[in-house]
């Protein structure tokens, strides 16, 4: 085409697409074409805005690696992850919630009771609930990959002070679908703002906090696999989650108990308390694959 112009430029765009290009290629591709080109004649965009653009990307590159997920951070920060999730997920299950970028692999098994604390020394909290399919059935022999921060906001990958694994497990539940643990109660946490990411969130007067949460991936044969975290009503950056992670269904109370009604057994601190500790009870749903 020799005579382009600034209204038939995405047209022309399509027109260059090979006659085989996989059908779905085209349409996502033609359609992210098409918002681009109207973005920048919507806001008519000038040389200057758009060389940022691309310098914020470069940056973004350049301060990624197996460790640091630039990307997947302005992705988080911009709505996306969220809004993909949400396009994917369905009804009847336990809404998803984002990945993030402190997730590993290889973390130890945890036997249902355990006790995620190792030496840290904080509000003592167990977590306990059932895995259950849409019909309220135990789905024997789930999986649940969890996660968090330690009590200082940071995962084990960024903190020197942890080791690998440090608040990281795996537990296998029984035919009654019960998993449980304890752990320390999680905090609020910044998400990394010391890149290109953190002068976006600076730039539009953003602060970079997430509310305090628990992550968890559940799978279990036959079931889709769920990627979530739950998060307490009462943390003070609950309606405002830097990356919108917050599901009302993922929101779920702490109870304050007496140290005289923890579980008598199947914990490995059973016997062991002696002080007011947190309580909840997260029954949590996958879908059929
Ligand atoms: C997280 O919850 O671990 C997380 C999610 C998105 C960005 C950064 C951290
Ligand atoms: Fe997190």
């Amino acid at each position: 085409m020799r005579d382009v112009t600034k209204d038939n430029i995405t047209d022309v765009f399509m027109g260059y697409l090979g006659a085989d290009t996989d059908p779905r290629l085209r349409e996502v591709m033609g359609s992210l074409v098409k918002h681009l080109h109207n973005f920048a004649r919507e806001v008519n965009l000038t040389h200057a805005e758009w060389n940022t653009g691309i310098a914020f990307l470069e940056r973004a590159g350049e301060i990624s690696d197996a460790e640091r997920h630039e990307f997947v951070l302005l992705s988080d920060v911009l709505g996306m992850s969220s809004l993909v999730d949400m396009i994917n997920s369905t009804p009847e299950g336990t809404s998803s919630s984002v990945l993030g970028p402190f997730h590993i692999t290889g973390s130890p098994d945890l036997p249902v009771g355990a006790d995620m604390r190792r030496d840290y020394d904080d509000t003592l909290l167990l977590v306990e609930g059932t895995v259950r399919d849409p019909d309220g059935n135990p789905i024997e022999g789930a999986t649940l990959d969890i996660w968090q921060t330690a009590p200082n906001g940071l995962y084990s990958s960024q903190d020197p002070d942890q080791d690998t694994y440090s608040f990281h497990g795996l537990q296998q539940v029984g035919a009654d679908g019960r998993y449980g643990f304890t752990t320390v109660r999680p905090v609020e946490y910044t998400v990394p703002s010391d890149g290109p990411v953190g002068d976006i969130l600076r730039a539009c007067g953003r602060h970079p906090w997430r509310p305090s949460h628990l992550h968890f991936i559940v799978e279990a044969e036959g079931f889709r696999p769920l990627v979530t975290e739950v998060f307490p009503e009462d943390d003070p950056y609950l309606d405002q989650d830097t990356v919108f992670g917050v599901r009302e269904d993922l929101v779920m109370r702490y109870k304050t108990l007496g140290p005289e009604t923890f579980p008598a057994q199947g914990f490995a601190l059973s016997g062991k308390v002696t002080e007011d500790y947190l309580k909840v009870d997260f029954d949590l749903t996958l879908v059929r694959a």
